[in-house]
C-alpha cells in the first residue's frame, strides 16, 4: 500500500480561510481579534514559530503584537508582560511562546494568564475543563491533529489510537481528547511513552498511530499495521550539510518506509505543524467573540 499524504497545509489553509472570512465579519461589528505575543531570549525555533504566528494573524485580519524580552529577563519582568497582555482589552488570546530560557518559570507564568485569554489552552482551569468535557480552549496542536483526522475522512470511533508521547502540550491532552465521548473521540485509546515495554506490539495493534516525542526515526515500518493511519506531530532538526541553513527538519516517523505500508500519513513539514498555527488563531478568534458576547 502506498499512503495518502495528509496534507496539513491544504486543510490549514481551509480553515483560515473560514477564519477569514469571520473575522472580516467581526470587524464589521467593531470587534478585531487581538493576540499578543511574549518571545522571552533568542531561541532561533522559537522566533521562528512566532514569525510564523505573527505573519498567519496578519493574513486572517488578527491584531497582534509581540514583546521581547532578553534570556535572562527575571520572573517578575515576565509576569509584568502577562499582566499588562491581561489587562489589555485589544488582547484577546496571550501566547508565551515556550519553552521558557529558564523552564522552572514555566508552570507559573502559564498560571498568571487568565484563562479567558489563555489561547494554548495550557492554564490548569482550562486543561481542567478539557478532561471534564466542558467547554474550553483546546490546546492548538491535539486540536490540530484532531482536524485533520475529522476532515481526512479517517474515523476514531471505535479505532483503536496508538499515541506515542506523554507531554503536557500533546500526548496527555490528545490521549483525553480522543477517549471523549465526542464526534471527535469515541476512540479506545493506549498511551506509549519512555517507560513501556513492547511498544512495537502495541503500535501493530493501532488503526492509528500518533508519534509525539521528538526523537526521528521513533516510528519505523516494522511498528506499523498495514493500512493504519499514521500523524507525526514531531519537528526534528537534522544536521545537513548540503542544506543552505545546515540542517533539514523530519518528524519522528521514518517517513519513506511508513508511508509504502500505512495507508495514510502526515508529512513533516507541511503535516501538523501548520495545523498548529491554524487552531491558535481559531481560539483567538473564539475568544475574542467570547470577550464581546
Ligand atoms: N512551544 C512549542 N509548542 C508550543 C505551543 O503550542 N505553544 C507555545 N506557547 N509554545 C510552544
Amino acid at each position: 500500500m502506498v499512503a495518502k499524504i495528509l496534507d496539513g497545509k491544504a486543510i490549514s489553509a481551509e480553515i483560515r480561510a473560514e477564519l477569514k472570512t469571520r473575522v472580516s465579519e467581526l470587524r464589521e461589528q467593531g470587534i478585531v481579534p487581538g493576540l499578543g505575543v511574549l518571545l522571552v531570549g533568542e531561541d532561533p525555533a522559537s522566533r521562528s514559530y512566532v514569525t510564523a504566528k505573527e505573519r498567519a494573524c496578519e493574513e486572517a485580519g488578527i491584531y497582534s503584537e509581540e514583546v521581547k524580552l532578553p534570556a535572562d529577563a527575571t520572573h517578575d519582568e515576565i509576569l509584568g508582560v502577562v499582566r499588562k497582555f491581561n489587562a489589555d482589552e485589544k488582547i484577546n488570546g496571550i501566547l508565551v511562546q515556550l519553552p521558557l530560557p529558564d523552564s522552572s518559570m514555566e508552570q507559573s507564568v502559564i498560571e498568571e494568564i487568565v484563562p479567558e485569554k489563555d489561547v494554548d489552552g495550557f492554564h490548569p482551569v482550562n486543561v481542567g475543563r478539557m478532561m471534564l468535557g466542558l467547554p474550553a480552549f483546546l490546546p492548538c496542536t491535539p486540536h490540530g491533529v484532531l482536524q485533520i483526522l475529522k476532515r481526512s475522512g479517517i474515523e476514531t470511533r471505535g479505532a483503536h489510537v496508538v499515541v506515542i508521547g506523554r507531554s503536557n502540550i500533546v500526548g496527555r491532552p490528545l490521549v483525553n481528547l480522543l477517549s471523549q465521548k465526542s464526534d471527535l473521540g469515541n476512540a479506545t485509546v493506549t498511551m506509549c511513552h519512555t517507560g513501556t515495554k513492547n511498544m512495537a506490539e502495541l503500535t501493530r495493534q493501532a488503526d492509528i498511530v500518533v508519534a509525539a516525542v521528538g526523537r526521528p526515526d521513533t516510528v519505523t515500518a516494522d511498528m506499523v499495521k498495514e493500512g493504519a493511519v499514521v500523524i507525526d506531530v514531531g519537528v526534528n532538526r537534522v544536521e545537513d550539510a548540503s542544506k543552505k541553513r545546515g540542517y533539514r527538519l523530519c518528524g519522528d516517523v521514518d517517513f519513506d518506509a511508513v508511508a509504502e505500508k500505512a495507508s495514510a500519513i502526515t508529512p513533516v513539514p507541511g503535516g501538523v505543524g501548520p495545523m498548529t498555527i491554524t487552531m491558535l488563531l481559531a481560539n483567538t478568534v473564539e475568544s475574542a467573540v467570547r470577550a464581546h458576547g
